[in-house]
């Protein structure tokens, strides 16, 4: 039994080590479902995936597949994607719109767009008696314990108790206000569709990854090199290469010790933000274009604090990175032990202008998408890590990097000065791990 094998799982996290089962036991991350995913806020998606009523987008909550909905009243539920009859799918395909109600296609029940029944076939002659009908609660759809939307950006939770999704996000809101503040207008629409990208390994790896200031001069600086190269090639001829380079060449150029520069703050419930060079401010025709427009909306004042924001990455976790000056969003979705989903989104500013949107769309598609080598890089670690990991090479996963100089102030945890590559995220991460994860 596990719970004689694993008596107390804090054990298996050390504030600079970790046990390797952490990374590759099915029970243990069966746990983790329960405990983490199945109960605090889950990124569904955004609000604009489902602008009309009848629109859906299926969705997975920790082990649950779960329906972001958009009712006739205009609110958005997150249902159970389950019918109660007999348990079938109420949605089979990834997202659409269902019309006015959903119909199972099984044996035609029938359910509001907030979940409930609206309808059995012959229910009186079928069901008089039984304990089943109009009344009993049992007949409708499951919802979400709560839902909560923050700036178009739906949350929900599959249990009745726990923090607001404010007191949960924190600090961490800046990931959302950030993003949003950057629109003319104070919101984002979503891009239509992401990619999808199902890793061969376990999903915190992935987390612990997106932090790790350390690892871009060394995984990526094959790739940097050769876009610098072009890059380099490309402003000897015409006298300027496109900025979609230096998107690249970054990787390359920003060596190892530079990184150190960077700082990372990590709050409670495992939440980072690493503070760093997006902050810059280009002067380019389209930037000032679009500094034009941002005034107009908010005045010099408003303007120059939203701009000079200075975050490059935020962790919500346990499932979103988020790149807000950029406008990225990867939600992490577990499968298993050694699979994990991840859903690569992008936004759009609304009312910017489009030159502003290429420039989100080219980070996408150059540093984000399954398409380049940045994330293939990426992924090839993280399959190698979990391989690694599975062995019986060693029994404890090190994050001791700058480990006894990280500044803590009123729970929240700054790497120290020029130590940007602390592993102080991962340790935040582990910390915030264990907390959950005790019975
Ligand atoms: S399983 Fe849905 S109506 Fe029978
Ligand atoms: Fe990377």
């Amino acid at each position: 039994m596990l719970a004689e094998r694993i008596p107390d799982l804090a054990k298996f996290v050390e504030p600079d080590r970790v046990r390797r089962e952490v990374y590759t036991d099915a029970q243990i991350f069966d746990l983790e479902m329960e405990r983490i995913h199945e109960k605090v806020w889950i990124y569904c998606g955004h609000e604009t995936q489902v602008p009309k009523a009848g629109d859906y987008y299926t969705v997975q909550i920790g082990r649950q597949p779960m329906i972001m909905v958009r009712g006739a009243n205009g609110k958005i539920a997150v249902l159970y994607n389950r019918c109660p009859h007999r348990g079938n799918m109420l949605c089979g395909d990834r997202s659409g719109n269902t019309g006015e109600f959903f119909r199972c296609s099984y044996h035609a029940w029938q359910f509001h767009l907030d979940g409930k029944l609206k309808n059995i076939p012959m229910m009186e002659s079928g069901y008089a008696g039984t304990r089943y009908g109009k009344d009993n609660p049992d007949c409708s759809v499951k919802r979400a314990a709560r839902v909560e939307n923050y700036r178009g950006f739906v949350f929900a939770s599959l249990s009745p108790d726990g923090p607001s999704l404010k007191e949960f996000l924190g600090k961490a809101i800046v990931a959302f206000d950030d993003m949003c503040d950057r629109a003319p207008e104070g919101k984002v629409e979503v891009v239509p569709n992401c990619f999808r990208v199902i890793q061969h390994s376990n999903w915190k790896i992935f987390l612990e990854n997106q932090l790790d200031a350390l690892h871009p001069s060394v995984v990526h600086q094959s790739t940097g090199r050769a876009a610098h190269d072009i890059e380099k090639k490309i402003a000897k001829q015409t006298g300027k290469a496109p900025l979609s380079y230096h998107m690249l060449s970054a990787f390359a150029t920003v060596t190892i010790d530079k990184w150190d520069n960077f700082q990372t703050i990590n709050y409670p419930h495992g939440h980072s933000v690493l503070t760093g060079y997006m902050g810059l401010r280009p002067q380019d025709p389209d930037t000032v274009a679009y500094d034009k427009i941002m005034i107009k909306a908010y005045g010099q004042k408003r303007f120059e604090e939203i701009v000079g924001v200075n975050i490059h990455h935020v962790i919500v976790y346990p499932g979103l990175s988020v790149q807000s000056p950029l406008q990225q969003l990867r939600a992490v979705r577990p499968l298993g032990v050694d699979r994990t989903l991840t859903e690569i989104w992008h936004f759009r500013l609304k009312g910017a202008p489009e030159p502003i949107y290429r420039r989100s769309l080219a980070y996408y598609n150059l540093v984000n998408s399954p398409a380049t080598l940045i994330n293939a890089d990426d992924l090839e670690n993280f399959w190698k890590c979990h391989q690694g990991l599975a062995s019986e090479g060693g029994d404890w996963v090190s994050f001791a990097r700058h480990f006894g100089r990280d500044l803590e102030k009123d729970g929240v945890v700054s790497s120290g000065p020029n130590m940007g590559t602390s592993e102080a995220p991962m340790r935040n991460q582990m910390k915030a791990w264990a907390q959950y994860m005790q019975p």
